[in-house]
This record gives structure tokens, C-alpha cells and sequence, in this order.
């Protein structure tokens, strides 16, 4: 039987942890404020920036909404981010993704001001994490490594897969674990023998995007094994990259899907809002 790692009440104390934070900074007269920009209204991103918005007023950061239409043009929200990266009350800036087809979305990253890149997806922001200078991470990995580090979860010399290379995760996950000393070995869609490298792992973490893919036979004995995966089964409930019933009797420890990586996202995109007094001083 696996322990199972509550990434609901690990985030809960980190944002009441923040919440404090941001008290103290209050009563100093300094006020953050996140910018929200959605385009469109994708159903999920929408469910998603309302999580966030709802953290940020939790938390006592003033949330800027700009709930913009599907057929914005490029150059309009460009000019937004201008505005917004100009704008000395405002210090985190998050565009939510995916963007509609006619807007580059990489373009989109590089536009906003590195300093405010509260994602961590700013090319700037990649290569700091890269070389090992401050900056902003990716809220999704930097938010596993929190929760290793909170359930106790010694990275340092073990042996660490990543499944999955997006810039958003696979990545900079992989960058994380090795300034945490872990071996690390991040796989894809072209690794040959995936389930025998995933054998290996003493950390197993899953961004795949392929429900339920990673049964028992991926998973060592005893291995901790992390669920980045969010999906919505034809009987309506949740499930992630990981067959949770097939490999929980095998794991030491796993995260559940919903309530395991999910909120540590946003209780990191709220630390990266708390920490922009600092960078960008
Ligand atoms: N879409 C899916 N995940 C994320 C995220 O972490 N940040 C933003 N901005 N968009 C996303």
C-alpha cells in the first residue's frame, strides 16, 4: 500500500504560508497584483483561471481579469501585454494557453517582460533555471519538487524518470531534479524500452497526456510515483497518466488524480506572484 501524497493539503499550507507573507507585505503598503488574460472560452481554461483567481483572493493578491473574445487579433493582445508589462501596480502577468490558432503563442511568451513571467515561460526565465540563477519556474514542476520536499522524499542520488519533454514540464522537471542531485533521465515518445527505463525510478514522474497509460509494470517496488496528468473519463470522473488501482499496491508513495500535482500548480503560481517583490527589485 502506497502512501498517498495530498497535494490538497501540502497546497493548502503553502497558501496560507503565502497568505501571511502577503499580510506582512500588506501592512509595509505593498500590494501585489496578478494580470489574467484569457482568450476565448475554452471550457477547461476558463475552470482554470477561476481556480486562480479564487487562490489570488484567498491568498490577498488583487486579481486583474481581461476576459478577452476567441477572435482578439494578435497584435491586440500585444498591445495589452505593453500596457501591462508598462504598468508598475502590476507584477505578475499570465496569459493562459492554449491561445486560438491565429495567435503565436511563443511570440506571446516573449512578450511579456520577463520580470513579470509569473508562468516561468519566458525564454529568459528557461535559461536562469537552466544555468542555475534566480528567476521564475514553471509552477507544475517547481510545484512537485515542493511537494517531494514537504512529504519527506530524499531526491538527492536517486534514480529519477521523467516521463514527457514539453517546455512547460518534461523539461524543466528534469532540470529541477538534477539541481535537486537526483540521476535524471527524461524519456518521450521515441524512448526504446520505456517500460524498463521507467523500472528504474526511484522518483517516477508522469506528463505523458495519455490517460491511465503507466501501469504496475512501469513502476519499481517502492518508487515514488508523481501524476501530472489531468483527464475526464467517458463516466465523467477524473484520471491521470497513471492507472492509479493497477500501480497504488506497488508504489511507495503516489499522487492521487484529482488532489495530487493540481493544486500545488496554483499554490506555486501564487508564490511566484509573492516572490515578484523581491525580482523585481
Ligand atoms: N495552460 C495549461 N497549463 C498552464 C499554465 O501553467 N499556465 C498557463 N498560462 N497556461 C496553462
Amino acid at each position: 500500500m502506497a502512501t498517498i501524497i495530498d497535494g490538497k493539503k501540502i497546497s493548502q499550507t503553502i497558501k496560507d504560508e503565502l497568505k501571511e507573507k502577503v499580510a506582512e507585505y500588506k501592512q509595509n503598503g505593498v500590494e501585489i497584483a496578478l494580470a489574467v488574460i484569457l482568450v476565448g472560452n475554452d471550457p477547461a481554461s476558463s475552470v482554470y483561471v477561476g481556480n486562480k483567481k479564487k487562490a489570488c483572493e484567498y491568498i490577498g493578491i488583487r486579481s486583474l481579469s481581461y476576459e478577452l473574445p476567441e477572435e482578439t487579433s494578435e497584435e491586440e493582445l500585444l498591445t495589452l501585454i505593453d500596457t501591462l508589462n508598462k504598468d508598475d501596480s502590476v507584477n505578475g502577468i499570465l496569459v493562459q494557453l492554449p491561445l486560438p490558432k491565429h495567435i503565436e503563442e511563443k511570440k506571446v511568451i516573449r512578450a511579456i517582460s520577463p520580470k513579470k513571467d509569473v508562468d516561468g515561460f519566458h525564454p529568459e526565465n528557461v535559461g536562469a533555471l537552466l544555468i542555475g540563477e534566480p528567476g521564475y519556474v514553471s509552477c507544475t514542476p517547481a510545484g512537485i519538487i515542493e511537494l517531494l520536499r514537504r512529504s519527506n522524499v530524499e531526491i538527492e542520488g536517486k534514480e529519477c524518470v521523467v516521463i514527457g519533454r514539453s517546455n512547460i514540464v518534461g523539461k524543466p522537471m528534469g532540470v529541477l531534479l538534477l539541481r535537486e542531485n537526483g540521476t535524471v533521465t527524461v524519456t518521450h515518445s521515441r524512448t526504446k524500452d520505456l517500460k524498463e527505463v521507467c523500472k528504474r525510478a526511484d522518483i517516477l514522474v508522469v506528463a505523458i497526456g495519455k490517460p491511465m497509460m503507466i501501469t504496475a509494470d512501469y513502476v519499481k517496488e517502492g518508487a515514488v510515483v508523481i501524476d501530472v496528468g489531468i483527464h475526464r473519463k467517458e463516466d465523467g470522473k477524473l484520471c491521470g497518466d497513471v492507472d492509479f488501482s493497477s500501480v497504488e499496491p506497488v508504489a511507495g508513495a503516489i499522487t492521487p488524480v484529482p488532489g495530487g500535482v493540481g493544486p500545488m500548480t496554483i499554490a506555486m503560481l501564487m508564490k511566484n506572484c509573492v516572490d515578484s517583490i523581491s525580482l523585481l527589485s
